[in-house]
């Protein structure tokens, strides 16, 4: 019996050489060199890396496309978009977000994300985002799987409703609640706002994705509330803290403490290299601070860490097209992790890391048994992936082939003489 598919000449972050991955039903069947085996399909990778899928772990899919609407965010910061998206949202109906988030997710399938995490905004009277969300999820679980999060954009004891609000979000079947303490209106109402999502998460079974402390204010500190709910529920993994940018201006004493603390706790940290770089530390004077969270630190630490792109074309973000590696390299570069160890695992918190924070590692690697997702990049390792973002190649979901790209091919012409230029460092040595 041929194999449905067969992957030639694949290399494999952390393996020597290259190896053929067999695909039968969906699954990887095995995975090993020159397999000689017949198959109905034949990709040949000639070398490159193939990687088990991107997973975008925060994506507001529902504010997705929506920039200038009704009118663009001029300050540029957190709160004015927050204001923007409060005027445009009431008029949004549940088929405008089913076009607007399914194209994003079919960009992100079409550059080899095949893992998400998305964010509902449950604020308000309008539960058409939620609606709209819980429906990609189902009508493209064949192409990307989708996790929805009940997300109360503006908090919930702002206004009465909005408690009810997000338990209603929990009960049309969201996967996660999420929550954003530090947007009540004072610290205690933002610990009540986390002890109240831990309990409903506990009551209704569903994992927890927190908007935690995303301000430059170093006062700011509910995520060690959140590791400490996390340890007296028992949640361990379940458990993820979004954007976390106070950290950026935590003390070293303090930053110490609280890395051990969320180590222990098992909490995971997702960072938005977006709109963490042009938001936070906006409005600073020169010297102006990185808000980003203690990325390198966190790692170093053990703390599971993975990225999102958060904001694509919305009230925050003019641009974006959903490539979670031009996020990664853009992490890269706001929290230092340049060194050569360092830069291989970008990409680990773009893929197994985010596997990890989504709890999804049971149908997630390159491993024979395990679902055939993979994507092949138009390099052949990690730090060549982060250093020339290249095009990927293919995308492979569940044994099938669903998108590929033509690699450029850029031509030089000059004296006299035409070359192809391919940005690989000149080949050295004898
Ligand atoms: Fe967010």
């Amino acid at each position: 019996m041929p194999a449905d598919l067969l992957v030639r000449n694949a290399r494999l972050a952390g393996r020597d050489g290259v190896c053929d991955l067999a695909i039968e039903g969906g699954r990887f069947t095995r995975v090993g060199t020159d397999l000689g085996v017949d198959a109905k399909e034949t990709l040949d990778a000639e070398g490159r890396l193939a990687s088990p899928p991107l997973v975008d772990c925060h994506l507001h899919l529902d504010a997705s496309l929506t920039a200038g609407k009704p009118r663009h965010n001029e300050s540029g910061t957190l709160l004015e978009g927050i204001q923007v998206w409060g005027e445009l949202k009431p008029s949004l109906t549940e088929d405008d977000v089913v076009a607007r988030a399914s194209e994003i997710v079919r960009w992100s399938a079409a550059q080899g994300t095949l893992f998400i995490r998305a964010h509902a905004d449950v604020s308000g009277d309008n539960d058409a985002m939620v609606r709209g969300l819980l429906r990609v999820r189902d009508e493209l679980a064949d192409l990307v799987t989708i996790q929805v999060t009940a997300f109360p954009q503006d908090g919930i004891f702002a206004d009465e409703a909005d408690e009810a609000r997000l338990e209603r979000a929990i009960e049309l079947g969201v996967d996660c609640v999420g929550g954003i303490p530090h947007y009540e209106p004072t610290s205690e109402l933002g610990l009540m706002e986390v002890h109240r999502v831990f309990e409903l998460a506990r009551e209704h079974g569903r994992r927890i994705d927190i908007h935690c402390d995303e301000t430059g204010d170093a006062n700011s500190r509910f995520l060690e509330v959140m590791a400490d709910d996390t340890i007296k529920h028992g949640l361990t993994s379940r458990v993820t803290a979004s954007h976390c940018t106070a950290m950026g201006s935590y003390e070293p004493y303090y930053s110490s403490k609280l890395h051990g603390f969320l180590r222990s706790s098992g909490i995971n940290i997702v960072v938005n290299p977006y709109a963490n770089s042009l938001i936070q530390g906006r409005l600073d004077p020169y010297p102006k601070r990185r808000g980003f969270a203690q990325l390198k630190e966190l790692l170093r630490a053990g703390v599971n860490v993975s990225l999102g792109n958060d904001v694509i074309m919305d009230p925050w973000y003019q641009l974006g097209k959903a490539d979670l590696v031009h996020a990664a390299n853009l992490a890269l570069h706001f929290t230092y992790m340049s060194g050569l160890d360092e830069i291989p695992e970008m990409l680990a918190c773009a893929t197994w890391r985010g596997a990890k924070t989504l709890g999804v590692e049971d149908e997630y690697g390159i491993e024979e048994g395990k679902p055939a997702h993979l994507v092949v990049f138009d390099a052949p390792s990690p730090v060549e992936v982060l250093r020339l973002q290249p095009v990927r190649r293919w995308v492979v979901r569940s044994g099938r082939v669903v998108a590929e790209t033509t690699p450029p091919v850029t031509r030089l012409f000059h004296e006299g003489r035409e070359e192809t230029i391919t940005f690989a460092p000149p080949a050295t040595g004898a």
